[in-house]
């Protein structure tokens, strides 16, 4: 789950390496560290923490020498194998190589124990270091750095990429992948850059190279290069077109990321609603045509699986399309569903629903499912991800780059298409009445303007949210319960919580309540109760009662003019749900949940956008 990057040009190389750690930062951001060449020899600064240590160690440097470096690799760690500590940091130096890795080598052991017999003595506690000792013995038995580098990495077991370079080659950075991402692009200016993902990349091309699995690239001031480690054989790979904009990198005035990105859920929907549909066609929810439509339309049965936030989405799916497309729909964990033995039809569906695309446990699935010949779908929100291209057909969400940890608007984006989806297969399979499919698709329309207006930048949610996060921050837990459409968001705002605010929060559905947890509750407890006006409104408000009986103190989150919901709440926090059908809640009260968890956070004085022993994209099981 770490961050790579590596280049070779004409720029300082340093500005790259540096601006290219903080845009992968999300990766992981236990420790960092460059090396750059400077008169063929090349020189390392690392640190433990985040990216910014690393900056403040080299504003020691000279400007001419901070300028003069052409040639560079960085990275910033998620640690998976020895502490967060400077030591562990990469890059790290064997004799002449450096390099720097993303990923597990599973036979790690075998390898160290080869290379203690063999003399050498490894400095860190890091798998990745003893691929250095692979390539330099390589090197030193009369390879060149790429030969070496292929020979090596033949040797590794396990999903990871390695980016190296070599003193004895310098000018030349060499990148391979094997399960765990890497991207590149040509400088447009001379030269190639290497990254985990095509963030840092999208400054000097859009047209960015995404390596496929035992592909290895090499990047020199003339460019770069491809070859396949089977053979060492040139391979040709096609630049996919990236219309990310260095705008959407940037913060725009909010104090975080996942502030802006809560904030852009407006146009997050327009652009998947774009994205998704073909508004040439005047039926409603006109799905464009592509593979994966019509593999949806051909699911006897459709298994729905993901992690985290994105299986929270996925309950909502399967809500709508059994609701509105009549489609049996199993949602799982993906890294339970791996390890099970389900039961499959011939024209079973398994789609795997990630927003980084890259999660180790939705690809496995996906990989598995490939492999037992069951049709798969992906739903994600990085084009060219490992599991858009490992799946039958893809589909993208176009939420565009979200860079705090905590997923928010991919959310919003996962729900709508499917959303989408359930609306279209309704359509066509005449289980969604026109009447109702046109009424519903007007109101999917008008969201948009709902969630504008709800999340005005000063506007009336964003200063309940703060209010009452004021009043609650000593709260010695807190509960969420819905109901229905209610239950996911339940989930999805203790999640929010105790990933950004690190405060114990549990999502429940009501019902569940009185099963057990309810035991838990008393004045030093915080409920937050999802409850707009729909057909499981009223047992919700049965289960505020059982609520305020036990003297906890109630977030009551409704649809505007619920006045007996605002009477029975310590504090209320009304959407405007008027007219909407009800399935279509999540998206108003999501942003609740979301800003809630944010102000608290903040209150906590935690890191908001980097929330500790986290990572966006989940690379290892
Ligand atoms: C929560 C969060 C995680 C991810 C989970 C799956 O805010 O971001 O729970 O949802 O790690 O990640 P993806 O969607 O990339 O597969």
């Amino acid at each position: 789950m770490c961050g790579i990057v590596g280049y070779a040009g004409t720029r300082p190389a340093l500005d790259v390496l540096i601006n290219g750690l903080k845009r992968l930062e999300y990766r992981g951001y236990d420790s960092s560290g460059v090396a750059l060449f400077f008169e063929g020899k090349i020189e390392i600064q690392k640190s433990q923490g985040k990216v910014e240590n690393i900056e403040r160690l080299l504003q020691q440097l000279p400007a001419e020498r901070k300028n003069a470096y052409r040639v560079g690799i960085g990275h910033t760690r998620w640690a998976t194998h020895g502490k967060p500590t400077t030591q562990n940091a990469h890059p790290h130096r064997t004799g002449h190589v450096v390099l720097v890795h993303n990923g597990i080598i599973e036979n790690y052991l075998e390898i160290k124990q080869e290379l203690i017999a063999k003399g050498h003595r490894p400095a860190s506690e890091t798998d990745s270091e003893l691929f250095g000792f692979l390539v330099l013995d390589a090197m030193d038995g009369g390879l060149g750095l790429v030969e070496a580098v292929r020979m090596s990495f033949l040797r590794l077991h396990g999903s990871c990429s390695v980016v190296v370079m070599s003193e004895k080659e310098p000018g030349m950075v060499v990148g391979v992948r094997n399960g765990t991402p890497l991207v590149a692009a040509a400088d447009e200016q001379g030269g190639g850059v290497i990254a985990s993902d095509a963030q840092p990349i999208i400054e000097y091309s859009r047209d960015v190279y995404f390596l496929e699995d035992g592909d290895m690239v090499i990047a020199t001031e003339k460019g770069l290069t491809f070859s396949e480690i089977r053979l060492g054989q040139p391979v040709r790979r096609t630049p996919i077109h990236v219309d990310w904009s260095i705008e959407r990198l940037d913060k725009q005035g909010f104090d975080h990321y996942m502030l802006k990105e809560i904030h852009e859920q407006s146009v997050t929907v327009v652009d998947t609603l774009n994205e998704m549909l073909d508004r040439a066609k005047a039926d409603p929810f006109p799905l464009a045509a592509r593979p994966g439509a019509e593999l949806l339309s051909s699911a006897s049965d459709m298994t729905l699986v993901a992690c985290g936030t994105s299986w929270h989405a996925a309950l909502l799916g399967k809500y709508w399309l059994e609701r509105f497309a009549r489609v049996p729909v199993s949602v799982d964990y993906a890294s339970e569903y791996r390890y099970r033995e389900p039961v499959l039809q011939p024209r079973s569906v398994v789609v795997g629903i990630s927003q980084s695309g890259e999660t180790a446990d939705t690809l496995a699935v996906i990989k598995d499912m490939k492999r037992r010949g069951v049709g798969t779908i992906g739903l994600t929100n990085v084009r060219g991800s490992t599991i858009a291209r490992e799946v039958q057909a893809s589909f993208h969400t176009s939420a565009g780059p979200e860079i705090g940890v905590a997923a928010t608007k991919t959310f919003t984006a996962q729900m709508l298409s499917m959303l989408l989806w359930a609306g279209h297969l309704g359509v066509k399979r005449k289980t969604l009445p026109p009447t109702m499919a046109v009424r519903l698709f007007d109101d999917v329309i008008r969201l948009p303007l709902l969630l504008n207006d709800l999340l005005a930048r000063d506007g009336a949610l964003v200063r309940a949210t703060k209010e009452i996060a004021e009043k609650v921050r000593n709260s010695k837990g807190f509960f969420f319960m819905g109901r229905g459409y209610s239950f996911p968001i339940a989930l999805e705002g203790a999640l929010k919580l105790k990933e950004i605010a690190y405060v114990h929060a549990e999502g429940y559905a009501a019902g569940e309540l009185k099963h057990g947890p309810i035991a838990m509750l008393d004045e030093s407890m915080t409920v937050v109760v999802i409850a707009p006006k729909d057909t499981w409104r009223d047992k919700s408000v049965s289960n505020l009662e059982e609520v305020r009986a036990r003297g906890a103190r109630i977030i009551g989150v409704g649809s505007a003019g619920d006045t007996q919901m605002e009477r029975l709440s310590d504090f209320w926090i009304p959407v405007n749900t008027a007219g909407l059908d009800e399935g279509l809640s999540p998206f108003l009260t999501a942003p609740v949940v979301q800003l809630l968890s944010y102000y608290l956070a903040v209150l906590k004085g935690t890191d908001v956008d980097k929330p500790r022993n986290l990572a966006k994209s989940v690379t290892v099981e």
